[in-house]
């Protein structure tokens, strides 16, 4: 008996700890505040940004942006809001690295996008309001 409820225990602590990893936050290093963004004026770059971001990551992060795609339901933690201080408090560089380095569920776009194609996309990201 006394062994069951010392296995619930560690359980219920392992439960916990799976969680509260899942939702803490995701912080990009320090060091990739630092990645200058290299398409800052370039005017084209936000039109572009918008055709990958519909293409390939409207499904989880939603048509407008608010972490609400058709595939957001399944997903945990779920899929960023682009729309709230909290994204747009972060460097260029934070956002372009995340992006580059991925993390589950959401894929690594180092392989599959050009270095242009990610910032494009942040540039995109950025741009999006309330
Ligand atoms: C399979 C669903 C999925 C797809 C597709 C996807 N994402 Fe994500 N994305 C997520 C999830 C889930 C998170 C939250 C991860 C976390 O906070 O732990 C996230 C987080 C992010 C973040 C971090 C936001 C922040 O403030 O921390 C950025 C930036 C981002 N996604 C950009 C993109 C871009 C750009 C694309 C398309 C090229 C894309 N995502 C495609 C699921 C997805």
């Amino acid at each position: 008996m006394k062994t069951k409820k010392k296995i619930i225990v560690v359980l219920v602590l392992f439960v916990g700890f799976v969680n509260a990893k899942a939702q803490s936050t995701w912080v990009a290093p320090k060091n990739a505040d630092v990645i200058s963004n290299p398409l800052k004026n370039d005017q084209t770059a936000i039109k572009k940004g918008k055709t990958l971001y519909m293409q390939l990551c409207a499904v989880c992060h939603g048509d407008k942006g608010k972490g609400d795609g058709v595939a957001s339901v399944a997903l945990n933690p779920k899929p960023a809001n682009f729309m709230i201080d909290k994204f747009h408090k972060q460097t260029d560089g934070a956002v372009f690295w995340k992006l580059t380095e991925g993390k589950p569920p959401m894929a690594s776009y180092k392989e599959s996008l050009t270095e242009t194609q990610r910032w494009q996309l942040v540039i995109y990201l950025k741009s999006l309001k309330k």
